[in-house]
C-alpha cells in the first residue's frame, strides 16, 4: 500500500519535471505583425500584416507580452468574449471580459507602443474597433491561445499595493505636517511586513516543489 503510494508520487514527480524540461524556459515579447506593426490604411482598407497568419506562427504563454507598434488611428481591444470579437465593436461588451488599451492621446496620427501582458490561459482575442469596427472587419483582428509555460511571474501575479491614503486631518487644525508624517510610517511598515510574509510563503512553495521533483 505504502509502496504503491510512493510509486505513484514518484511517477507524478517524473511527469512534472518532464513537462517542465519539455516546455518553455523564458518569457517572450511578441511584436504584433513583426516589423510591419499594427496599422491600417483606411484609403485602401489594407492591414500592415496578415495578423491571423502572424499569430499562428507564435507560441504564447503566461507572462509573455504582446507589443503593439501603432498610431492613435488604431485601437487595441482585448477580449475573452468570442461574441464581442465577432462583432468588431465593444459597445455592448462587458467590463469584466473586454479591455481597451490606450496611449492616453485623443489626437489622430500619434505614434504609440502598447504592451499587453498575457495573464490568463486559454483563448483570447484582439481587434481594433476604430472606424466603427471597419478596421476589424478588414482584418485588424486576431485570436491567440495562451498556454501555461512557466506560469505567471511574480511581477504580474501580485497586484500592486493600493495607493497610500493619508488619514483624515481634523478640520480645525488644518496644517500639521509632523502629525501626518508620524501616522504614515506605521502604515507603510505594515504593508511591507505583509509583502514580506507573501514572499516567505512563495519561497516555501518553491522549496516544496523542488523537494518534490
Ligand atoms: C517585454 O515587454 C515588457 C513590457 O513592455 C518589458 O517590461 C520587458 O522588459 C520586455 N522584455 C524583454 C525581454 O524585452
Ligand atoms: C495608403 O495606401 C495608399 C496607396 O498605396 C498610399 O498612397 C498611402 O500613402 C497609404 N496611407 C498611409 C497612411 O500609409
Ligand atoms: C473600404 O471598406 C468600406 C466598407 O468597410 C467601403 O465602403 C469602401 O468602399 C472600401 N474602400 C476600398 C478602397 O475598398
Ligand atoms: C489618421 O486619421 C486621420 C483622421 O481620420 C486621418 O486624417 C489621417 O490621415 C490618418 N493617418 C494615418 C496615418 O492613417
Ligand atoms: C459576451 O458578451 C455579451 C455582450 O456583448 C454577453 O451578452 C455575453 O454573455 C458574453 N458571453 C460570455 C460567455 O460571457
Amino acid at each position: 500500500m505504502a509502496m504503491a503510494l510512493y510509486l505513484a508520487m514518484a511517477a507524478v514527480a517524473l511527469l512534472i519535471s518532464g513537462a517542465a524540461s519539455a516546455g518553455t524556459t523564458k518569457y517572450t515579447n511578441h511584436t504584433v505583425g513583426d516589423t510591419a506593426g499594427w496599422f491600417f490604411n483606411s484609403t485602401t482598407n489594407k492591414t500592415s500584416a496578415d495578423f491571423s497568419a502572424w499569430a499562428a506562427k507564435q507560441t504564447f504563454n503566461l507572462g509573455d507580452y504582446l507589443i503593439f507598434h501603432t498610431i492613435t488611428n488604431q485601437t487595441v481591444i482585448q477580449t475573452y468574449n468570442h461574441t464581442t470579437y465577432e462583432s468588431c465593436i465593444m459597445d455592448d461588451a462587458l467590463d469584466t471580459d473586454t479591455f481597451q488599451y490606450s496611449g492616453g492621446s485623443n489626437e489622430f496620427g500619434q505614434a504609440l507602443t502598447i504592451s499587453v501582458p498575457l495573464t490568463v490561459e486559454g483563448s483570447q482575442y484582439y481587434f481594433s474597433d476604430a472606424d466603427d469596427g471597419e478596421q476589424c472587419q478588414h482584418g485588424m483582428a486576431f485570436e491567440i491561445k495562451v498556454g501555461h509555460g512557466l506560469g505567471l511571474p511574480l511581477s504580474l501575479s501580485q497586484p500592486p499595493p493600493p495607493p497610500y491614503a493619508p488619514p483624515p486631518v481634523p478640520a480645525d487644525e488644518g496644517q500639521s505636517p509632523p502629525i501626518t508624517l508620524v501616522t504614515s510610517q506605521p502604515n507603510n511598515g505594515g504593508m511591507r511586513a505583509g509583502a514580506g510574509i507573501c514572499w516567505l510563503f512563495f519561497l516555501l512553495v518553491v522549496m516544496l516543489s523542488f523537494l518534490q521533483a
